[in-house]
């Protein structure tokens, strides 16, 4: 079958490199795709949002199903979209309609979806411009650090923790009041500050039944030592040494069966990845957030240990049949370390050739923020490439994506040197 991915980041190049694996894929699409994309499908200029030119391709096409990378397109209705229109409403689309994309696109909703079906998480209340005193006054009750959430999509900036309880005022009223994020604070969530070490939970689910892939750590400063600004994220590690078996359980009959089963309760339509953003809090696990796609980097670290044939998995999902599929998994540990332009996560150069990928040995090399451009390999975003290895451990893995970074070079090329410090 022919089958289109959307998006151009590592995760998407990771979901096209393991779909083109499958017997099952006759042709791919990636829209818009990267230099690594390039390499294995067909990469069609078109944007992620661009509903219309998506409808035509898969038309044009012939293409049965579409797998959605980002989360935009599904918290603008791509699924529903789809839906809703007869020539194209039979395509296959992994990810959840619109109502239950709000999961991602709406922290207040996220958080009266866990408090409705009593799964773990921080304590909150959420308030207007028109409630801003009685946030200050919650904010007041509160031991620090104060957690401040915009509600809507903010590029994954809209989360501020304070120490000071004067900041954390001057940083809401910034945020509900001169409109800091755009419409995406016009409604502020405030947290209990939970202290823990974190985690991801990646479920696949058809709506009724579900599948956990492994876990992953992400590192989502940008300097060593999780010092500095936050990032999409700067390398990962799957598994995670200290999920254990025990520790796994929990996350399942606790968070993972209940998640599932309010979707169905609440009537939100989910075909897609649930990535549950978790803190170990003691010995308990709890929900930071959910995301209604695959996390990236994690992809990178998850999908190369899962050994099933993806497209199998993907039409399962979007048949209902999930429970006739055995998630089979890779022992070994996977780890990937994240090349950024210098100067990200705020402003850097683009259009910079990157050099020596072919050098690469032992190594999986998932292109991000690159493009080409007269057959040249250039950077064009901030999170350029990302280097996955496996290992018998995550040391060894991380060592392998360490020697060959050293071949890899573009100017102002940057990378945390320390994935996997705090294991
Ligand atoms: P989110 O966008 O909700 O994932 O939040 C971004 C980051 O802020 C998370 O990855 C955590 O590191 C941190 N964070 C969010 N909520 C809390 C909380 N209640 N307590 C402690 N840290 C948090
Ligand atoms: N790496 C975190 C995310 O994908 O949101």
């Amino acid at each position: 079958m022919n089958i289109l991915v959307l998006g151009s980041g590592g995760r998407e190049h990771t979901f096209a490199w393991k779909i083109a694996q499958s017997s099952k894929c006759d042709a791919l699409f990636v829209a818009p795709g990267n230099s690594g994309t390039a390499e294995i499908a067909t990469n069609v200029n078109i944007g992620v949002n661009d509903f219309k030119a998506i409808k035509e391709l898969v038309l044009d096409k012939n293409i049965e199903l579409v797998v959605v990378g980002p989360e935009d397109p599904l918290v603008n209705g791509v699924h529903d979209f789809f839906l809703n229109d007869d020539d194209i409403k039979h395509v296959a689309v992994i990810g959840p309609q619109q109502k239950a994309a709000e999961l991602e696109g709406s922290k207040e909703f996220a958080k009266e979806f866990l408090y409705r079906h009593n799964i773990p998480t921080a304590a909150y209340d959420s308030f207007t411009k028109d409630t801003v005193e009685k946030g200050y006054t919650f904010l007041e009750t509160l031991n620090p650090p104060y957690v401040l959430k915009a509600d809507g999509l903010a590029a994954g900036k809209g989360v501020v923790i304070l120490n000071d309880l004067v900041e954390a005022k001057a940083e809401l009223k910034s945020m509900l009041v001169d409109a800091k994020f755009g419409e995406a604070s016009n409604k502020v969530v405030i947290e209990e500050f939970l202290d823990g070490i974190e985690l991801s939970c990646f479920v696949l689910t058809d709506g009724e039944h579900y599948k956990i892939l492994p876990t992953a750590k992400d590192y989502k400063r940008i300097g060593e030592g999780d010092t500095g600004l936050n990032t999409g994220g700067m390398g990962a590690v799957s598994p995670v040494p200290f999920a254990t078996d025990e520790f796994l359980q929990k996350i399942e009959d606790r968070i993972v069966k209940p998640t599932i089963a309010g979707f169905k309760t609440d009537n939100l339509p989910y075909v897609g990845f649930v990535f549950i953003g978790l803190i170990k809090v003691g010995d308990d696990p709890k929900v930071i957030e959910y995301n209604v796609r695959m996390g990236d980097p994690e992809t990178e670290v998850v999908f190369p240990r899962l050994k099933n044939d993806l497209v199998e998995v993907l039409l399962a999902m979007a048949n209902g049949t999930l429970d006739t599929i055995d998630i089979e998994i890779d022992e070994r540990a996977a780890t990937t370390i994240v090349l950024v332009s210098g100067g990200y996560p705020e402003a850097y150069e683009k259009g910079k050739e990157i050099t020596g990928i072919e050098t690469i040995e032992d190594s999986i090399p998932f292109h991000a923020g690159a493009v080409l451009k007269d057959g040249k390999i250039v950077t064009s975003g901030g999170r350029v490439m990302a280097i996955t290895s496996y290992g018998d451990t995550y040391q060894e893995a991380i060592k392998k994506s360490y020697q060959n970074i050293e071949k890899l070079h573009f100017d102002k090329m940057n990378y945390r040197k320390d994935i996997g410090f705090d294991l």
